[in-house]
Formats: C-alpha cells, structure tokens, sequence
C-alpha cells in the first residue's frame, strides 16, 4: 500500500526547473514503493493507499545534513565553560584538550558504545527531518578506530540514510606531535586503505595549528586516487589557500570558508565546487560570518550543516542551523530552504534526494507551521526551536510521526 498526502497547503518542491523552492499551493503527493509517484490535484478517491490529510502544512523534501562528526565518545562540557571564562578554543587543543580530549575518550569507547551515542544523535536528527546524513570520522586517528568509526556509522539501524567522509586529517594525534610526516604517512599508507571501503569521501582539516595547504593536498590527492570525494574544513579560522586549491582539484564541496577570499571564491564558481556554511561553528567560536554575498554573486550554491560535535558545534537540530544561517550568515530564507534540501543533497553528490518531483526518492517531511502562522517557508526559519515536524517519510515509510 503506498501513501497519499492530499490537500497540502503549501510544497515546497525544490524542483530545480522551477523559480526559487518550487512552491506549490493545495495539492496532493502519491508515493510507492520508495518513490513519489505523481504530484498535482487528482481525485484521490478509491485509490489503494493510507491518506494523511495535509491540510494546513508544510511538506518538503526530507533534509540533507552535509556536514556532522555524530561518531564521538566522551564530554566537553566542562571545556564549555573553561571557554565561557576566556578560554580560547585553539589553546585548549594545543593543550591536549579539544578534539584530543574526544580522540581520547572515542578510542576508549566499545563498538556497542559508540554505536549506541551516534544512534541517538541520528535520532534527534530524524526528530527534526533530516533523512539523509553526513557522517565523519576524525576521533580515532589510527587506522584500526578510523575503519571502526566509519564501519559503525554505516551500520545505523532505523536511521538517516548516512554518507561517510573519512577524517584522518582532523588533528595530529599527541603520538605523533613530533613526528608530523610520519602522521601524514600514516593516514595515507594505513588509515586510508582500511576506511576507503567504507567511505564515500575524503576530508582534511586545513588549518593554523592543524594541517598545513601542503599536508592537506597530499592526504586529499590520496583520497582521490582511491576513488573517493573530495572535500575540506576549508578557510575556517585562519586563511591558508585551501579552498582554491582543493577547488582545482575537483573537491565536491568546502566547508566552513568564514575567511574565504576573492580568489577562492572565484576557484569554486568555476570548478562548480559547492560551499557549505556551518553558522554553529561560527557561533560558538565567536567567528566572523564567511563572505556570503561574494559567493552569491560568484553564483557558488550554498548548503547549510549543524557540523554536529562534541566542541564547536553541538547543534542537534538542522533547523537550528538554517535560521542561524540567516541571523549570523546573511542568508535569506530561499537560500537557508535550498541549503539544507537540495544543494546539500548536491553537495554530497545526490542527484535523486533534495526535491519533490516524479520519479524521486519519497523522502520528505510533513510539517506544521508555529501557532497562528501561515503555513510558507519564512515561519519555518523565523520561528527558532519551534518543533515543526509532524510526520518524516523515508524511502516512502513514514519513520517518525508526531
Ligand atoms: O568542524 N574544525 C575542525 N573540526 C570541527 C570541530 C571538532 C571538535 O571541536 O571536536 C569543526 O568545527
Ligand atoms: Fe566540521
């Protein structure tokens, strides 16, 4: 028996071949199978298939979350507030704590453990309508952890779809502070062997106190080679020239980019490389927002993550994010509704998720408006925090309602 949601007041296709969101007003959507079968205003009348009536709401694509490290032991919290008091988030790394702290804490933790804290974050995900997820490695750093984080994450029973990035260039572990070449080798000799099969792309951190441009494009090239995606922690804190470069080298996506420059922005627009802006990150490091007006006139399309982790950004809800986007980013409400639809569907390279239309993927979310709102896009991004998502439907089962 498939699924019919009819009288919906507003859908928001996403359809690349109309203007803006696709919006659509009172009309119906068949899914069979896993598949959405037709969109439009016929008589649903006799037709062998649960109704769910769709009247006052909002129904989308399900959201893509681009960008989250949701494999992770172990607490920051007490790190939290050493920051709230002056602490500086790169201090605390080069001190042993930070992204170690959570190294430390992951290579302790069993499988049953690490699968249990990343099923749970998938959840709170799902709760706010992402389908499809990105997942990184980065707390194992050795090549046995790296292989087991990717492996569990893909694992995920009655979960987001999940695309796996491998991470291995997320720091230098405190084995290897002296001997950075010898890290380098590692991931590229033994890390990279054991997680390629499990992975669909490969990252760096590219840095001040993390890798150097050069590091970065060796691991990346690697990566490359052995058939993977490229993708990068791009321009975050400090300027290194990452994002240009990982551009001419065919990188899907960057992220990050708050000190992108002119000439990055230009390598992107055209290598066709996707930008995905990461306002948490910004936030609870007190950045500056990246340039996105330069990048809107470059024509580079923007997606939006929670870059979901345990330092900065322990953000849960994708919603969160995409009226951050818009608060802190200068995003406007079309742009934060397409960053985490379609254009990050796109920038993991996923060309059947992301939009409403026959023949996709019936991923999507059914949602209502805030009390005493309209049902359109704009209450969605104003309204922070607001529960919005009645019903999510994956691969057309309905997996959580509300
Ligand atoms: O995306 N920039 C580096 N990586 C993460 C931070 C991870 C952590 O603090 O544990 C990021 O912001
Ligand atoms: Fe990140």
């Amino acid at each position: 028996m498939g699924i019919i949601i009819h009288n919906a007041s507003t859908i928001l296709t996403m359809d690349p071949s109309m203007n803006g969101v696709g919006v659509i007003n009172d009309s119906s959507i068949w899914i069979e199978g896993d598949k959405i079968t037709a969109l439009g205003s016929g008589d649903i009348e006799g037709a062998n298939a649960r109704p769910i009536d769709g009247s006052g709401c909002i129904v989308m694509p399900g959201l893509v979350d681009p960008h989250t490290h949701s494999i992770w032991a172990g607490s920051r919290s007490a790190e939290f507030e050493q920051r709230l008091a002056g602490a500086n988030y790169s201090d605390i790394l080069e001190q042993g704590g930070g992204i170690l702290s959570t190294v430390a804490a992951t290579r302790a933790a069993s499988n049953s453990m690490l699968r249990h804290l990343c099923w749970q974050r998938l959840q709170q995900l799902r709760k706010s309508g992402v389908t499809t997820v990105e997942i990184k490695s980065g707390y194992g750093l050795t090549p046995k952890d790296e292989a087991r984080c990717l492996e569990i994450a893909g694992a995920m029973p009655n979960s987001p779809k999940v695309y796996r990035t491998f991470l291995g260039a997320h720091t230098i572990p405190k084995e290897y502070r002296s001997d950075r070449g010898a890290y380098i080798q590692n991931i590229i000799e033994a890390q990279l062997p054991l997680a390629e099969p499990h992975a669909d792309a490969i990252d760096v951190y590219c840095d001040k106190g993390a890798f150097t441009l050069e590091e970065s494009l060796q691991i990346l090239n690697a990566g490359r080679a052995a058939g993977l995606h490229i993708r990068a922690h791009a321009e975050q804190c400090s300027h290194t020239g990452i994002a240009a470069a990982a551009a001419q080298l065919g990188a899907l996506a960057l992220d990050h980019l708050e000190h992108a420059k002119e000439s990055d922005i230009e390598a992107m627009a055209s290598n066709g490389t996707f930008a995905v802006f990461l306002p948490g990150a910004q936030l609870y490091l007190k950045d500056s927002a990246p340039p996105t007006d330069a990048f809107r006139e470059a024509g580079v399309p923007f997606a939006i993550g929670t870059d979901l982790n345990p330092g900065s950004s322990p953000i849960h809800s994708l919603w969160t994010a995409a009226t951050l986007s818009c608060l802190l980013q200068g995003l406007n409400v079309e742009e934060a509704l397409l960053g985490i639809t379609r254009h990050a569907a796109e920038a993991l390279g996923r060309q059947n998720i992301g939009w409403i239309g026959e023949g996709r993927t019936a991923d999507l979310v059914v949602l209502r408006p805030p009390p005493g709102e309209p049902p359109i896009g704009a209450a969605l991004i104003q309204h922070l925090g607001h529960p919005h998502v009645r019903m999510v439907i994956q691969d057309g089962d309905i997996v959580y309602k509300q």
